[in-house]
């Protein structure tokens, strides 16, 4: 087939597609003449990488080690379990955060809105030996409903956590497990069945690969869409 004809081919191709159509619909800034990303050519990267976008990045909270200061600290964080609510997020042994974690078992994960994205930046820029990180970022420290642990007060979503398992992950991590003991949420983020409304307030993730911060975007599905439910929140 001639180069010419293979793009026409495409491009009719593509206005036809269910997921031309989609991507258009989503604002995708897709290459037309370079087709779905399902049929493109595929090759190694020089360097192996967590190329996994969004990953979740949050404030993790939690009391000072030995009178020290308390500490606030962005870590990737994933889900382990629904039912138990159960987290994991994995510290570097440098991190202050590790020795109040590793002490007192237990800490909080805050999930930052945008309108906080520098004071988020200045607490994972700095290091604790600059001194108390929440009066460099400008962040407020609160109280934990259920754990011995500040919280992060501009975060509409508290997850109060208490450490199941610490796995060593060489060369210089600790993985915790921790089980979700409490979740609490400022006024307007959960509906009175205490499903989260999403679009109420700006959430981001990080997009490892790239390390850009982006909000949610659009809705673009549900779980259980397929089998005609909508009632599985986790
Ligand atoms: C998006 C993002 C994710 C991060 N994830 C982790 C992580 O999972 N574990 C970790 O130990 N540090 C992580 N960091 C780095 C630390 O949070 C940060 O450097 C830390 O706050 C430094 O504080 P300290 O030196 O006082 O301990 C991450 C940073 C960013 C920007």
């Amino acid at each position: 087939m001639q180069d010419e004809q293979r793009v026409v081919s495409r491009r009719v191709f593509l206005a036809g597609s269910a997921s031309g159509l989609a991507l258009a619909g989503l604002g995708v800034s897709e290459d037309v003449m370079a087709g779905p990303v399902g049929s493109r050519k595929r090759s190694a990267l020089k360097e192996a990488g967590p190329m996994l976008p969004p990953v979740p990045a949050i404030l993790l909270s939690v009391k000072g080690k030995d009178g020290q200061p308390d500490e606030v600290s962005v870590v990737w964080t994933f889900v382990v379990n629904g039912s138990p609510p159960q987290v994991g997020v994995s510290v570097d042994h440098t991190h202050v955060a590790h020795g109040g974690i590793s002490e007192h078992g237990q800490f909080v994960l805050n999930v930052p809105v945008a309108e906080i994205i520098i004071p988020f930046d200045h607490v994972d820029m700095n290091t604790h030996t600059v001194g108390d990180k929440y009066k460099l970022s400008g962040l407020t420290r609160g109280k934990a409903i259920m754990v011995d642990a500040p919280t992060v007060e501009e975060c509409p979503i508290h997850l109060e956590c208490k450490v199941i398992k610490a796995v060593e992950l060489p060369p210089k991590r600790t993985l915790f497990i921790a089980e979700v003991v409490a979740t609490s949420v400022v006024e307007g983020i959960c509906d009175e069945a205490g499903r989260l409304k999403v679009a109420a307030a700006n959430y981001f993730g990080m997009t490892p690969g790239s390390g850009e911060f982006y909000t949610m975007g659009k809705l673009v599905g549900h779980i259980g869409e397929t089998v005609g439910r909508s009632d599985i929140k986790y």
